[in-house]
């Protein structure tokens, strides 16, 4: 069915909202069960498109994976398959990292390519070359990614960009590799460290956990372990951008407030007051947001994912406002739906310079990922009129409840079925 979300600007945000565990975490620790034989459960799931997607490569592989809402029991067999099924795969992205875990399981892996992507090309020469550096041969063969090891030893891995995917595809072969690996320039997301906690809980022997060092001393086996998903900080920073740009007040529970220090900084550069707790924050903007400048970079630096986010903020902002993407090369595509919304907003390569207005004006306008179809919702609260924000399946799969919740904070904002007039 097609659907998209009618949003009338105008509205405070004003409540509190909970955010629930984090996609870009959930998705990898599905993948480490791989790991160990028996049952692995993982709480703080959030109910998003995407787990039951990696559920089903996860069934494609020869696991039985139940899902009781917020829930996953996973229960590996002791020779789990090694070849992801296509059309599982071809849905999820994330999916490729079940590559490191299963060569470290069944010493070979077939994962068919996710193919193109609308924020820029993605490709895995780091995950194969650290595979490589472990003794795995590896390839792409008839679209999919194939590896295949004898023995896996440890190795001295320097990565060129400290990637989320390849740091935890090598990370997840390497546990159970021959002797010690290293790491270097290994990405530190809160989602990483999220992995070696609950790799550690199965026994895996990890250093630098958080640093940008990793040493793995490999082990002979795992065990199945419980974990809980971190909060989604990505989920809970756009919560603090809406509250920001709808001169709310907003409490935003579930999130450790440490994992978007930068963010939260940034706001406050915005004129926000923000307080903050050990698993919350409450951000308060009184008067129309301050103009700030971004750039995005690895953890800790600004979230690429925020990027869109911050393009919104800029827009209705007083002042200009300078964003640099230096993470993914096409994610300015979505700039041009913002300029749609009266966004006053260029972009030339790696920069983006917004100057911002009072007020936007609605208008039908196309989500082309997860984050920007947040970030088109957040400038639809700022925009006279009712913005209709359609591929709204983009959002589900990143923001569990998102009109609910919204609502709930005050907005008006609804799901409506029905065909676009395009
Ligand atoms: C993950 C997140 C995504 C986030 C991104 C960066 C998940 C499911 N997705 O994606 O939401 O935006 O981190 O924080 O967790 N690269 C290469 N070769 C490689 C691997 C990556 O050139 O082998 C490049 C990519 O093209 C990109 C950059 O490195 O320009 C960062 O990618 P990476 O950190 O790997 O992102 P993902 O793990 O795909």
């Amino acid at each position: 069915m097609v659907e998209h979300f009618a949003v009338r600007g105008g509205a405070r945000l004003s409540g509190s909202v909970d955010v629930v565990g984090a996609k870009n975490s959930v998705l990898k620790l599905m993948a480490a069960a791989l790991l160990a034989e028996g049952r692995t459960t993982l709480e703080n799931c959030p109910e998003i498109l995407d787990v039951p997607l990696m559920a089903d490569v996860l069934r494609s592989l020869g696991c039985t994976v139940t899902i009781e809402g917020p829930t996953v029991h996973i229960d590996v067999p002791a020779d789990p398959g090694a070849e992801a099924d296509y059309r599982s795969v071809s849905k999820l992205r994330a999916s490729v990292c079940v590559l490191g875990p299963l060569v470290a399981r069944c010493r070979r892996a077939v994962v068919p390519l996710p193919g193109g992507d609308a924020i820029g090309s993605r490709p895995l020469d780091m995950h194969q070359n650290g595979l490589r550096k472990l003794g795995a041969t590896t390839d792409i063969v008839h679209g999919s990614v194939t590896a295949s090891a004898g023995d896996l030893h440890g190795a001295q891995i320097w990565l060129d960009f400290p990637s989320v995917g390849a740091t935890e595809n090598i990370l997840m072969a390497a546990v159970l590799a021959e002797g010690t690996t290293v790491i270097d320039n290994a990405a530190r997301e809160p989602e990483i460290v999220d992995l070696c906690v609950m790799l550690q809980q199965m026994g895996a022997k990890l250093e630098g956990v958080g640093s940008s060092t990793l040493s793995v001393h490999g082990v002979t086996g795992l065990q199945p372990t419980t974990h809980r998903v971190i909060g989604d900080r990505i989920v809970g920073a756009t919560w603090a951008f809406a509250t920001a740009m709808t001169r709310g007040e907003v409490t935003v529970r579930g999130v450790d407030p440490h994992h978007i220090d930068l963010v939260l900084d940034k706001l406050r550069s915005a004129g926000a007051e923000i307080t903050v707790g050990e698993h919350e924050f409450t951000i308060v903007q009184a008067e129309r947001p301050q103009a700030v400048d971004f750039v995005t970079l690895p953890y800790p630096g600004f979230a690429t994912d925020l990027q869109p986010m911050a393009i919104a903020l800029s827009a209705v902002a007083d002042g200009t406002s300078m964003i640099t993407e230096n993470v993914f090369e096409a994610r300015f595509r979505f700039v041009d739906e913002m300029v749609r919304l009266g966004a006053d907003a260029r972009t030339d390569g790696h920069h983006a310079v917004v100057r911002g207005r009072p007020e936007l004006s609605s208008a039908p306008v196309w989500a082309s990922d997860i984050r920007a179809g947040a970030g088109l919702v957040l400038a639809g609260l700022c925009a006279r009129g009712s913005t209709e924000v359609w591929d709204v399946a983009h959002i589900d799969r990143g923001y569990p409840r998102f009109v609910e919740n919204l609502s709930a904070l005050g907005a008006d904002i609804a799901r409506v079925a029905g065909e676009p007039e395009r």
